[in-house]
């Protein structure tokens, strides 16, 4: 017995927490659900932010670059690349062996405006644009080609209607871009799977629209592997009913479901809209900005139940969700910082600004099966 324990205990890679008792790590909790990632930035994969690497080691077997391949930073100007930060995010998940996410090839957001224009600055025409499209992702996903595991070929790509949003990309394009996109990114590397990533997939008008666009994408036989829902959620929305429907809504597709960019808003909204789009930008307020001088306990305690609640979904439906990755490591690197509002002390992962786990974090490894199967043994 003492040895089955054991055996068990070693299995599960506890470690010593700096309060001085042992703790399963998330990626050994749900080693047999999901893998578990996190968003990283630059001072996390070049190893300035020494915390957060041993975090980052300790806790998760895949990441996800929260900036650094976005089509801004890896390809600013048109004949010039720029992958140095890029190269360094890749290594790292490398070197550690984990399952390394390219975000994103083809988006609306932080792409630079040269991308749509021709010299005098107006709109370049459909076949410039695909063709430009065409280098960027051969260029970008080829170099990491064997390396990169997944990408996020198109992101964002819809209304909160259901219908196709305006973007650039469409508007020149039409909307065979997603096909193209994907086309392009399969002929890259065939070996890789394939994303679509999107906000408030939980709603059910843009949940039905992601649905038919799948769908489509499948008929016009685009290997997609899975659709990330990014899971910026607040403290009221999505219930866990929404999003066990909406994970069981996808899985009917025969498609995987990767929960992409977690983190649990608790500060009070500044807007009621639900959509995570990056440009929105509100006045700070100091009645907007509560939790200067960190979570009262209550509130931690309501973060780790809704975190619970959430898991318990995630771990029901371990067959279909590939993978869930945190939008950041500690409470300190969130964007939730500076989005939508600038300069608030944000509180939405499971680890605070000292890298130490908050309650939240003894709530997750709750809702998965090994503490159980160990609490059963002894
Ligand atoms: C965010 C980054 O976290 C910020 O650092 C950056 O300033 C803006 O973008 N949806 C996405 C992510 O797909 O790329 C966004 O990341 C968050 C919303």
């Amino acid at each position: 017995m003492f040895m089955k324990i054991m055996t068990t205990v070693g299995i599960m890679g506890i470690f010593l927490a700096t309060s001085g008792f042992a703790q399963t790590t998330l990626k050994e909790a749900f080693k047999n659900d999901f893998l578990i990632g996190a968003a990283l930035n630059e001072a996390a994969f070049t190893g300035q932010n020494i915390n957060a690497v041993a975090l980052i080691k300790t806790q998760f077997n895949t990441i996800s670059p929260e900036n650094v391949l976005k089509w801004e930073s890896i390809h600013p100007k048109p004949d010039q690349y720029d992958f140095s930060a890029a190269d360094r995010y890749v290594e790292f998940g490398q070197k550690n062996k984990m399952f390394i996410v390219g975000h994103t090839l083809v988006w609306h957001n932080q792409t630079p405006k040269w991308v749509f224009q021709d010299d005098q600055g107006n709109p370049v025409d459909r076949d410039t644009l695909l063709k430009r499209m065409h280098k960027h992702i051969s260029t970008v996903v080829g170099r990491y080609k064997g390396k990169i595991g997944g990408w996020d070929v198109v992101n964002e790509a819809l209304n909160e209607d259901g219908t196709l949003r305006d973007s650039p990309w469409e508007k020149i394009i039409g909307e065979d871009y997603l096909l193209k996109a994907y086309q392009f990114a399969h002929e890259a590397d065939p070996q890789a799977e394939l994303y679509y990533n999107d906000y408030s997939l939980e709603n059910a008008p843009k949940q039905n629209g992601a649905v038919a666009l799948i769908k489509k994408l499948q008929a016009q036989g685009v290997p997609i592997t899975a659709v990330g829902l990014q899971g910026h959620y607040k403290m009221d929305w999505p219930g866990p009913q929404q999003v066990d429907a909406t994970i069981q809504a996808f899985s009917k597709l025969g498609v995987k479901v990767m929960i992409t960019e977690l983190d649990l808003d608790v500060l009070p909204p500044a807007t009621r809209s639900q959509a995570a789009e990056v440009s929105m930008n509100f006045a700070l307020q100091a009645k907007l900005n509560p939790y200067t001088n960190g979570l009262p306990d209550a509130v931690q305690q309501t973060l780790a139940k809704r975190y619970a609640d959430l898991f318990a979904v995630f771990v029901q439906h371990h067959d279909t969700i590939s993978r869930v990755t945190f939008w950041g490591v500690t409470d300190g690197d969130s964007w939730l910082n500076n989005w939508p509002v600038k300069g608030r002390a944000a509180h939405p992962l499971l680890f605070n600004r000292d890298g130490k786990p908050k309650p939240a974090f003894n709530a997750v490894i709750q809702t998965s099966k090994l503490p159980q199967d160990l609490q059963k043994l002894m």
